[in-house]
């Protein structure tokens, strides 16, 4: 599959870097190509490089890889998104009383904002429940990490599931797009530890049975 990663920041590098050995083909959209750090990511993992609405344009899934501020204009500037899976892996985060908190939430979500913003296109949740780095390797992890996907489309979150695979995920459907508002602060969970709880970014979340 072709994926297309807008966004070259902590989650779209980290997110190459995880795809390097899988067989999906890579193209990372960026507002400057001339770049050299860009240049390098792409040359390290074997990924394409190209404009955003570029990358966009040739690829059957589209991973939205920006800050939440940003998030309406990168999207509006990638043209139309009609059938192609789109994966929202933003968390709508924004300083309230100094603090770095979800800036909606309960009646609404960034997923379902998403969803909106792109009527004809197959948006999928996920990807915004750990932090960068367990994106880009989790090999050593004791327990597969669990990602969680919310989504009205069922086949786009099968397609989705794969990718997670290959990126190391145990892949769990929390059900339509509604239930972003779940794991928009189930994501804020992990940034409470990682950040303010002094656990640092080197952990994630595990789905273990009782035997
Ligand atoms: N960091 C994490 O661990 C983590 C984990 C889960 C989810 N997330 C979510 O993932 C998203 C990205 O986070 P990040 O940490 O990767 O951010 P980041 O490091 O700041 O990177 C953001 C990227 O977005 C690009 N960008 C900004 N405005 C753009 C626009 N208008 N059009 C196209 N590209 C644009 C930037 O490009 P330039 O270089 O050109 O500025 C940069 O490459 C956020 O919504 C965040 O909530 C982050």
């Amino acid at each position: 599959m072709k994926i297309a990663i807008i966004g070259t920041g902590n989650v779209g590098s980290a997110l190459a870097r995880g795809l390097k050995k899988s067989s999906h083909t890579v193209v990372l959209g960026a507002r400057d190509i001339t770049n050299k750090a860009t240049q390098d990511l792409a040359a390290d993992v074997g990924a394409e490089l190209a404009s955003p609405a570029e990358a966009a344009k040739s690829a059957e899934l589209v991973v939205l890889a920006v800050p939440w501020n940003v998030a309406e204009a990168a999207i509006k500037a990638l043209g139309d998104l009609s059938g192609k899976i789109v994966i929202d892996c933003m968390n709508p985060l924004g300083m309230i009383g100094g603090v770095l908190e979800l800036t909606l939430g309960h009646t609404t979500s960034g997923g379902e904002i998403v969803a909106n913003w792109l009527p004809g296109a197959r948006v999928v949740k996920t990807l915004n429940q750990v932090g960068a780095e367990i994106m880009a390797n989790n090999v050593s992890m004791p327990h597969r990490p669990v990602m969680f996907m919310a989504s009205d489309d069922t086949q786009a979150k099968a397609i989705v599931a794969t990718m997670l695979t290959d990126l190391g995920f145990e892949p769990l459907d929390a059900g339509d797009i509604r239930k972003s508002r779940l794991l928009e602060p189930f994501g804020m969970v992990w940034i409470n530890q990682a950040l303010l709880r002094g656990r640092g970014r080197t952990w994630a979340f595990a789905a273990v049975d009782r035997k």
